[in-house]
């Protein structure tokens, strides 16, 4: 690639790093077009971009392609980039529903088949997986993301990486990952969309940046910048973000793209005097390809020709693009994984449909099932009642390619599982009225059992979506007031892209069901769960708060000087870290999930209680089932550091296991302990174990737990006990 790039003029090689929108790009081909005026940009222009957003079908990319290298000088394929966060035609459940599958393999299988689909479909690149850590249920984007632990994160990030690239070779069937948003995006000032995100870096290196270095480490080809700044300087122009910390210390040699227009908010920012100096600060930064801010294009070709560091810095992002599409193969073949006759094979294949309701069955959380309501029997007579039962709108934010039309409803799945259901919509997502209820009410009072499907649409979670309450919509609380005050049982699915303020809902439901958006065969695989021909398994990958005051709400929360004391009076708790009008505890914690099985864990042992630098101490816990249904449930092991040097969370998640066990079964779950696993963030911002006593838990959630004390010690002979 380096003798292709010595054959660059100047302005080929500031080509590379411009990536316009699919609009450039209309008819099959690029044409002067609204956007290319309203930014002074030449054809040539367009013909010279390395590569374009938002843009594939077999036939069309193929044309395009054939359009764009016909005008290319030396051959230079263009690269097609786009956003399969969560599926391509088949879509899965959202990133934070297959974060609650606690499934890697869930997730790798997902991202598979999106990759095989997009490929088909003439895609190069997507721009995920999403890994930001997201505490904040104001926040939008946290469906976007697998959740509040690190660790969880981490694991999913690697999932995602491997399926989308493939394990080996990046062949025909895979896209390259590009990780996001780096960095730290999750975490804006009240949850506020594109705010100040302002952390210490020790806890971004000890809660942040995990699931960042875990991609990398997975090999992710690519990585976006974030819009938010970090560390007093916006991410995109944040050197020490980008050069040390990405490039250095994750040894990330990979392409480096902006977030769309995230070059020119620089000026926003108030970083960057005007759009070339932005450029130059991103390009120091070291951010390869400019997504749609044009100051690049704009900018660089007269900056270099003045300054040599300029133009070395431009010679090195383009060799990184230019080594991005010879590891693509679109050298070779700039026709690389386009096929009409896969597109028509696999896109929405009974198979990969199969995946998708596969992940839905995994991600489903049960989260009350009072006096086991359900699940409920073929003979009984539903009302199936709310905004989301009869609605294809359940694919969730960034779905991209899903549609919406083709997608079954809960209405049409649940007929064909019971013989006697009668629907009603009972109120819109935000407004109801009389009739509405008054036909609600009517089926409702000849049901055995009322089924409220409620929630939001899919478009009020997602990118630019940060909302200030987090309850179910007036009307359909409402809604629910009504159907409680009836005196049936109440089975309440909630469809969102956030953990929601639920307590009220709680409260007038017999039962709970948590959907999240769960994809092209959720209303099948939510059937499946209400009839009982699955058991559901999912967990929670993020917290459910009581109520939006306690946000940010996380299980790993750090120790304070005033922790609550269970066991004092209030008067006595007076003092203490916590609200006068609120619970500290969630409504849902972290890692909950139930079961139509009743399982109990068991007989925590250890080999022993020192742990030593190089061994391993071995866990084993049992997992009982006391019923006669088979079910999945996911062990969780967390730890708990009695004196750090710097403070410790509560406690952290370090393993988990999803596991079936039979009816009347018992399984057995281990955890080989090693020192690394007891690591921590030190003042030092370097990460190391400390000598001392840790508490090892086991539970089905994070707040029901058992414990081994385990000590660990470097030089400490082990005692004969
Ligand atoms: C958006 C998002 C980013 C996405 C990009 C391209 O603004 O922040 O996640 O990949 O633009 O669509």
């Amino acid at each position: 690639m380096k003798r292709l790039l010595q054959r660059m003029t100047t302005e080929e090689k500031i080509g590379q790093l411009l990536q316009l929108s699919a609009d450039f790009f209309a008819d099959n081909q690029a044409v002067i077009t609204g956007p290319m005026k309203a930014h002074k940009l030449t054809i040539e222009t367009v013909y010279n971009a390395g590569s374009v957003l938002g843009i594939s079908g077999a036939a069309r990319v193929r044309k395009i392609q054939t359009d764009y290298l016909a005008h290319s000088r030396l051959k230079i394929p263009l690269l097609f980039m786009a956003d399969v966060v969560h599926g391509y035609r088949t879509i899965f459940p959202i990133p934070l529903a297959l974060g609650g599958s606690f499934s890697p393999q869930v997730m790798q299988q997902a991202a598979e088949v999106a990759a095989a689909e997009s490929a088909a479909g003439g895609v190069h690149v997507t721009f995920a997986p999403m890994v930001d850590l997201v505490r904040d249920p104001r926040w939008g984007r946290v469906m976007e993301s697998t959740g509040e632990d690190p660790y969880l994160n981490s694991v999913m990030a690697k999932a995602a990486v491997t399926g989308f690239q493939g394990l080996e070779t990046l062949d025909q069937d895979h896209i390259a990952a590009c990780v996001k948003h780096f960095a730290a995006y999750g975490a804006p000032e009240a949850g506020r969309e594109y705010n100040t995100v302002d952390i210490s870096e020790w806890r971004f290196r000890e809660q942040y940046l995990p699931a960042y270095a875990a991609a990398i480490e997975s090999q992710a080809l690519l990585v976006m910048t974030s819009f938010n700044t970090l560390f007093g300087v916006p991410a995109t122009a944040n050197q020490r973000l980008m050069r040390q910390i990405l490039r250095d210390e994750l040894q990330f040699n990979g392409v480096l793209i902006s977030d769309w227009d995230a070059i020119g908010e620089l000026v926003h920012h108030g970083v960057a005097g005007d759009l070339s100096a932005a450029a130059d600060l991103a390009l120091k930064a070291g951010v390869d390809i400019d997504m749609m801010s044009f100051a690049y294009a704009k900018y660089l070709e007269r900056v270099s020709k003045l300054d040599q560091q300029t133009a070395q810095l431009i010679d090195e992002s383009v060799l990184r693009i230019l080594e991005l599409k010879q590891t693509l193969g679109l050298f070779d073949d700039p026709y690389r994984g386009i096929s009409e006759d896969r597109e028509q094979k696999i896109i929405q294949s009974e198979a990969n449909l199969h995946a998708a309701q596969i992940a839905a069955e995994q991600s489903i959380v049960l989260l009350k099932n009072r006096q086991q309501v359900l699940p409920i029997t073929p003979e009984k007579r539903i009302a199936l009642i709310g905004p989301l039962a009869d609605t294809g709108d359940i694919l969730g934010s960034w779905s991209w390619s899903g549609k919406a039309e083709e997608t079954p409803h809960l209405r049409t799945t649940l007929e064909q599982a019971v013989a006697h259901v009668q629907v009603a919509r009972g109120s819109d997502y935000h407004m109801g009225n009389d009739a509405l209820l008054h036909e609600a009410e009517a089926i409702a009072r000849d049901a055995d059992l009322i089924i409220a499907a409620v929630g939001l649409p899919s478009d009020e979670s997602g990118e630019a979506t940060s909302m200030t309450d987090i309850r179910l919509p007036e009307s359909q609380r409402k809604l629910l007031r009504l159907l409680a005050s009836l005196g049936k049982p109440l089975v309440t699915v909630v469809f969102t892209g956030r953990p929601m303020d639920l307590t009220e809902v709680d409260a007038l439901s017999d039962a709970v069901l948590l959907a999240w958006f769960p994809g092209s065969r959720g209303a099948q695989a939510l059937t499946n769960v209400l009839t009982g021909v699955v058991n559901p398994s999912g967990k929670l990958p993020m917290t459910f708060p009581r109520s939006v005051g306690q946000v940010p709400l996380y299980y790993n929360y750090y120790r304070t000087g005033r922790p609550i004391n269970h066991d004092q009076t209030d008067d006595e708790n007076k003092y203490l870290s916590k609200y006068i009008d609120e619970s500290n505890d969630p409504l849902y914690p972290f890692g909950f999930g139930l079961s139509y099985a009743d399982f109990e864990l068991s007989d925590l042992t250890t080999d022993t209680a020192i742990l030593k630098p190089e061994s391993t101490v071995n866990l084993q816990v049992r997992v009982v089932n006391h019923s006669n249904v088979p079910g999945q449930t996911v062990v969780q092991w967390y730890i708990h550091q009695e004196v750090g040097e710097t403070v410790r969370p509560v406690k952290q998640l370090i393993s988990f296991e999803k596991v079936m066990v039979p009816a009347q079964g018992i399984v057995t779950c281990s955890l080989a302990l090693t020192p690394d696993m007891l690591a921590s963030m030190h003042m030092n911002l370097t990460e190391s174990t400390d000598e001392g006593n840790y508490q090892i838990m086991v539970g089905l959630n994070a707040d029901d737990i058992q414990q081994q004390e385990i000590q660990y010690a470097e030089n400490k002979e082990e005692h004969n006990a």
